[in-house]
Parts: structure tokens; C-alpha cells; sequence
């Protein structure tokens, strides 16, 4: 029988080395913030309960939505280091059950190696201690072990001697005893270091001074135990989590162009036979339907794709749903509320704006469409502009199955234009249009003699004649 498990995740250190107001928890590798990556790796091992230990000035910045009922917040009032931080969630733990120590900036770390751990104490183990063996351990405390590998210590990077320093197995900082162990060694702990700091590593070598046996489990994978302490790391930590996402994607059966120039966000869900080409920033929640084509440089956020929907590059389309066979693009920006009917196609330099788009209805060039409700088989024609916005209220307007609205329309909201009804091109329509009735909105073309307007019109740009005298030469 394992003992019942409580998960302490640190996170109250100054995090001076970020440079940021905002606490480092909080900080997003892949659209989310560390802490929710932390969380779900916690919530994967069936925790009895879940302590986070914050800095008091912090609390409000982290919202209590990211917590859920299993998370308790403990304070530790002063940054005085990981051992004062683990001793202050220790006391906020009821009995004595094992004590898994994870961080809130180490966001890669996976189950599977936490569940080995907890197999390791099972199996008679008072501390089981995570390392991982890097190229480069600048910044991590390294492990010590003695000539057999039994593991005796671990030196901090501020501590090491010129020796330790090249040791390439470095602790992640993740440690897993019976709580009243933790309380043991944690008070024979001082800060007579090189930062003057309570260091949690020393719980090692006094759980090796105290004969008990020690385990360090290293990691498969290294990169799992990457921690963030300024922005560069975090950068690194973001790159490596786009990679695993990328891979997963690949995996899944979703074509990548360019898997390495693309950039993952949040929950993303494809079907069969999609394909996404190099630069574009997909944040989730988005579906996908099958045969999907997300063009380059394209920027989706929440948003649902049915089958077939291509959407050509450098198009920014958030909070939609657009349904099969749709096409968008190139260079559309179709915005939150709306909805495309299937076989749309939405073209160049098209806004859309909390709109519902009938099935098989177009508009490919040049336009605004805001708070429209536009039918099926419905073609907006070039230039088009919905005046929905009259400087102080929206308004909205309705245009029927099959109408047809000619180029450089002005249609000013609120509109009703019915089914087969037609706008004729440059017409500023502000009175509904009735059924099959045809639309003329603007002044009558006349045609005059030209000749007063005298020679060198085109030199002059063609508009001599509106100029007051004195300006001609
Ligand atoms: C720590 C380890 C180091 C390890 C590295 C792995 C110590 C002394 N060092 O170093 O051996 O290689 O992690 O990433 O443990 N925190 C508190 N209260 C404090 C101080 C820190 O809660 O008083 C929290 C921080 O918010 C952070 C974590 O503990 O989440 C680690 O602190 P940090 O200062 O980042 O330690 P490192 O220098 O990375
Ligand atoms: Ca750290």
C-alpha cells in the first residue's frame, strides 16, 4: 500500500532574475501560464491534496479559477529559501503522508517519472531525489555522489568548487519523502551558503548523515526538468514545449509544412488529412473537421473549422465557426460572433464582425461587414460597407437569400434589403429594399462640355477647373 500523497509546489521566491510585476508562475509557456502546466502534472498523480506556497504581495495575481477545490495557498512571508518555503507547506499538511516537491518554474515535467518515485518509496526508499543529466549545468545544483553512486549531496551552483562544477548530473529539485522525514532533516538546515538562503537541497545530506537510504531517480528525458528563471529560459522552455506540441500534431496525422516555425496555443483539436503551412499561431480552444488548410502566417484563435475549410494566408479570424468547404482569404480578418454558412468564401481585405453569413454567399474584395445577418447565395460585391455604427449605437442589418449588393455600396444600419432584392454599385442605401426590387442610391451621372476647363488638364491632375484662379499659374 502506497502512502496518501500531497503535492507541495514552490513558488514563492522573489524571481528577481525575470525582471517582471507579474509573479513567475504566471508567466505562459504555450499560451498557458506555468502554473496551470505544474497543476495538471500534480492533478495526473491522484494527489490527496495540493499546497502552494506563495508570496503574500502575490496571492491576487494568481486567479482562484487556476486553484480549483484540491489547491491550498500557504504564505511564506519572506523569501528565505526552498527549505523555509517546504517547511511552511508542511505545516499547512495534515498527518504524515509523502510529500512529492515540485516547482511552479519547472512547467515540462511529465507524470511518469513522479509515478517511478513513488514506486522507488514504495519499495523502501525514505527520499527519492529527480535529476536529470544536462550538457550545460550552469545555474543547477549539482549531485554528489561517492565513488559506489550512492548519492551523498547536492551543491549549489553559488557553492561548487571548480570540480564539482563539470558534474553534468544536475537536481531538478524535485524530492518525494514521508512528511515527518521532511520535518527531520529540514531542521537541522542553515543558510550558511554562499546566498545566505535556507536551501532545500540540504535535506540530502542530511537524510545521508542520518543513514537513510536515498534514491536518485534520473530523468529519460532532460529537458523535462528545464527550469525558468529569467526570460531566456523561458524562451527555451517555450521552444521546447512547441516542439513537443508540434510532435503531437505530427503524431496525430496533421501535416506540418514547416513543424518548427509554427507556434501552439492551448487546446487544439484536428481531424484527418489537415495541413498547416510554416508561420501560423493557432491558439485553442480550436477544432478542427478533417481536411482542413490553414494557410501561412494565418492567426486563429478559438474558433471551429468544419470539413473542407481552407483558409488562405495571413488571415486573423477569433472566436468564429466557420462550416464546411468555406474559404477565407488571403488576408481576412474575420472577428469574434461570427458565423460562415458552408461554401462561403470570404476574400481579400474583408472584415466580418459578429456576423452570421448565409451558405454559398461571397464577399471577395475590400469590405466591412458588421452586426449583418446576410442570407444564402448572397454575393457583396467589392468595396461594400455596412454602416453599422451611427457614432453611438450599433445597428443591425439583415440582407436576404440571393441578394446582390453591387461594389462601393454604403449601407447604413438599420436595414432590412429582402430576398432577391439588388443594391446597384456605389448606391448609399439607407430605406429598406423589398423583395426582387433593385436599389439606386445615388445622384444621376451628367455628362458636360469639358472645354471651359482649358488646356494642360492632365498636368494639372484633371481637377484645374475646381481650383480657385489665383492658385493657377
Ligand atoms: C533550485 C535548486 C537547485 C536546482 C534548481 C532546479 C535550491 C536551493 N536549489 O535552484 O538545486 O538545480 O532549483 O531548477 O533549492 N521558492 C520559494 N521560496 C523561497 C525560495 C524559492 O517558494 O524562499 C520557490 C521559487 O519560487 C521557485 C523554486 O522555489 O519556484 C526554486 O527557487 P529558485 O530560486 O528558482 O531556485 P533555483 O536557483 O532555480
Ligand atoms: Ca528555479
Amino acid at each position: 500500500m502506497m502512502n496518501p500523497l500531497e503535492v507541495v509546489i514552490l513558488a514563492a521566491g522573489a524571481a528577481r532574475r525575470m525582471l517582471s510585476d507579474r509573479p513567475k508562475i504566471m508567466h505562459e509557456v504555450a499560451g498557458v501560464p506555468m502554473l496551470s502546466l505544474v497543476l495538471a502534472t500534480a492533478r495526473q498523480l491522484q494527489p490527496r491534496g495540493i499546497c502552494l506556497v506563495l508570496a503574500p504581495n502575490r496571492q491576487q495575481a494568481v486567479p482562484a479559477s487556476l486553484l480549483h477545490d484540491d489547491c491550498r495557498v500557504a504564505m511564506q512571508p519572506s523569501p528565505r529559501g526552498t527549505a523555509d518555503g517546504l517547511a511552511i507547506a508542511l505545516a499547512a499538511i495534515e498527518g504524515n503522508p509523502d510529500v512529492l516537491v515540485l516547482y511552479g518554474d519547472m512547467p515540462l515535467l511529465q507524470p511518469p517519472a513522479l509515478q517511478s518515485m513513488r514506486a522507488e518509496r514504495a519499495a523502501g526508499c525514505a527520499l527519492a531525489v529527480l535529476t536529470a543529466r544536462v550538457a550545460d549545468p550552469t545555474g543547477y545544483g549539482r549531485i554528489i555522489r561517492d565513488a559506489t553512486g550512492k548519492l551523498l549531496g547536492i551543491v549549489e551552483e553559488a557553492d561548487v568548487t571548480s570540480a564539482q562544477a563539470v558534474i553534468r548530473e544536475i537536481n531538478t529539485g524535485v524530492y518525494l519523502a514521508a512528511k515527518s522525514d521532511f520535518e527531520d532533516w529540514l531542521g537541522h538546515i542553515k543558510a550558511d551558503n554562499a546566498q545566505g538562503e535556507l536551501y532545500l537541497t540540504d535535506v540530502v545530506a542530511n537524510a545521508h548523515a542520518a543513514g537513510r537510504k536515498i534514491t536518485g531517480f534520473e530523468l529519460a528525458d532532460a529537458t523535462d526538468a528545464m527550469g525558468v528563471n529569467n526570460r531566456t529560459q523561458l524562451a527555451a522552455v517555450e521552444a521546447e514545449q512547441q516542439r513537443r506540441l508540434a510532435g503531437k500534431l505530427l503524431a496525430a496525422g496533421v501535416t506540418l509544412l514547416a513543424p518548427e516555425r509554427l507556434t501552439l496555443r492551448g487546446e487544439l483539436r484536428f481531424g484527418r488529412d489537415c495541413q498547416i503551412d510554416v508561420g501560423a499561431v493557432l491558439a485553442g480552444p480550436l477544432h478542427c473537421g478533417d481536411r482542413v488548410q490553414i494557410g501561412a502566417y494565418a492567426v486563429l484563435k478559438d474558433c471551429r473549422l468544419e470539413d473542407d475549410v481552407a483558409i488562405e494566408p495571413f488571415c486573423h479570424i477569433e472566436g468564429c465557426t466557420i462550416a464546411a468547404r468555406s474559404k477565407v482569404g488571403p488576408f481576412a480578418r474575420v472577428r469574434s460572433g461570427t458565423s460562415l454558412g458552408a461554401g462561403t468564401e470570404i476574400g481579400n481585405f474583408v472584415e466580418i464582425n459578429r456576423s452570421f453569413i448565409g451558405a454559398n454567399s461571397k464577399a471577395k474584395h475590400f469590405s466591412y461587414l458588421g452586426d449583418l445577418s446576410l442570407g444564402d447565395g448572397a454575393n457583396v460585391g467589392a468595396g461594400a460597407v455596412i454602416c453599422n455604427y451611427d457614432g453611438k449605437d450599433k445597428h443591425k442589418t439583415g440582407i436576404g437569400d440571393g441578394v446582390f449588393i453591387g461594389s462601393n455600396s454604403t449601407l447604413v444600419a438599420p436595414l432590412e434589403i429582402e430576398a432577391g432584392a439588388y443594391v446597384a454599385a456605389g448606391s448609399t442605401v439607407t430605406r429598406n429594399v423589398g423583395k426582387d426590387q433593385l436599389a439606386i442610391g445615388r445622384s444621376r451621372q451628367k455628362n458636360v462640355s469639358a472645354k471651359h476647363i482649358g488646356g494642360n488638364r492632365a498636368g494639372d491632375g484633371g481637377d484645374a477647373a475646381e481650383r480657385p484662379a489665383k492658385d493657377k499659374k
